[in-house]
């Protein structure tokens, strides 16, 4: 087991920033992870911070970063802050000894994912970020139908992703938390729109069910609500609908499109329609079979449904389309943020495993090479719009 700091032997644990990711993907599984003590948060805006510090009983609060690391002894940070402030903030912490768990996307260059890399290379810490989707129990599901063959060889990945997030918040989170959103709208710095908030996720998923890379991106991005930062012409950042044409290194397609000025409805669960809600599904096309997926939102504890066709499945010992058995989500008393009762719950499930990889000294589930290439796909996409070219990636990099 690794040596940790603290009196307590438990990872000692700052949150740093305390806005709406914080809130659902964060502060509940720090608090809840018997193995991690949280110490403290820090955002700049002290009203969350002391909002946050309350919810989670947490007895220190900060607004400034620098000012945390002088004066509290941790061993670890969780950064969930606007994606132009990670490199910084993760670099610093590094330095300072830290391990680090970073919220997607894991900076807004690739040159600021080498440089955090680097810097977790020398400080023999961990850097991962928060691709929480690999940590859900039906994306598992996924993986092991890919890998047990059941779709035979895949041959196209397509996933469609409206969110409705200037709308209302759903029941889960506080009441304001997606206002605080908007820097993705209105702060130049924040690298991207639309495509840069939702592609990292899919692209980390579609590597890690087919073990292979992207190798090329087409890609057109729309400004729907014509409110475009800086030059319309030269497009993104802050498109808000996209669509990704990609060939993957083993042949595969990927198609992927998303946006948030307009709202689908999902195929099986039927959500999407109505105000704050959201459509996320995708298909999988193999030789032998086919897959459909369809989630809620991203801080829904609910599991996803899929519905799958194989000529490979003998276990239901029928041909044609079936629902996947999935375990059913269990809720205490108390929904989704009750202790005990979210074991499969994928933000809680990616916290356990940032915890046990410090304590048993090991690679997390998710690399920071992993956060690097979602990066640069993006970075990709961009340059295929901007340029009208078809965009060949470089992973000599990794
Ligand atoms: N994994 C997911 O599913 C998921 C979902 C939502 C957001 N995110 C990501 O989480 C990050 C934060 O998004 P959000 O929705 O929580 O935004 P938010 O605006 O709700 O919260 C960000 C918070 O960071 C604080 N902050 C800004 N600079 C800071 C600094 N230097 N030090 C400390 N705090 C600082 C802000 O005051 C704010 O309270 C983004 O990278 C976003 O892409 C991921």
């Amino acid at each position: 087991m690794a040596k940790i700091g603290s009196m307590t032997n438990k990872i000692r644990t700052a949150m740093v920033g305390c806005g709406g990711a914080a809130w659902v993907g964060h502060l509940p599984w720090l608090w809840e992870n018997p193995h991690i003590d949280l110490a403290a948060v820090c955002d700049p805006n002290s009203e969350r911070g002391t909002k946050a510090a309350e919810r989670w009983n947490v007895p220190h609060v900060y607004q400034e970063f620098d000012k945390l690391l002088g004066e509290q002894p941790l061993d670890a940070v969780v950064i969930a802050t606007p994606p132009q402030t990670h490199h910084d903030l993760a670099v610093t912490a590094l330095q300072k000894g830290l391990h680090v768990l970073v919220e997607k996307p894991l900076a807004v260059s690739t040159d600021q994912c080498d440089s955090m890399i680097a810097a977790a290379g020398k400080a023999e810490k961990i850097l991962t970020v928060s691709h929480e989707k690999r940590f859900n129990p039906g994306f598992e599901k996924v993986h092991q139908i890919i890998h047990e063959g059941l779709l035979g060889d895949v041959f196209y990945l397509a996933v469609h992703w409206s969110a409705a997030v200037r709308l209302d918040p759903d029941s889960l989170s506080p009441p304001d938390y997606r206002s605080s959103y908007e820097w993705r709208w209105t702060d130049p710095e924040s690298g991207g729109g639309i495509v840069f908030d939702h592609l990292p996720h899919y692209l980390d998923l579609w590597r890690w069910w087919t073990g292979s890379e992207m190798a090329t991106v087409c890609a057109e991005l729309l400004n729907v609500r014509k409110d475009w930062i800086g030059d319309a012409k030269l497009g993104g950042p802050h498109e808000d609908f996209g669509t990704a044409l990609m060939k993957f290194e083993n042949g595969c397609i990927g198609m992927f499109e998303t946006g948030n000025a307009g709202r689908g409805l999902s195929p099986i669960q039927m959500v999407g329609s109505g105000i704050g809600e959201w459509s996320e599904y995708g298909m999988i096309y193999g030789t032998r079979g086919h897959l459909i997926f369809d989630l809620l939102p991203w801080d829904s504890p609910e599991m996803p449904r899929i519905m799958m066709y194989s000529l490979e499945d003998k276990a239901p010992n029928y041909r044609g389309w079936f629902q996947v058995e999935m375990a059913d989500p269990w809720r205490g008393a108390g929904g989704p943020l009750a202790p005990k009762s979210n074991s499969h719950y994928h933000f809680k499930r990616q916290m356990d495993d940032f915890a046990s990889a410090i304590l048993d000294n090991r690679n997390p589930q998710v690399t920071a090479s992993d956060g690097r290439e979602t990066v640069a796909a993006v970075e990709a996409v961009y340059e295929s719009f901007q340029t009208g070219k078809k965009i060949t990636l470089n992973h000599a990099a990794k």
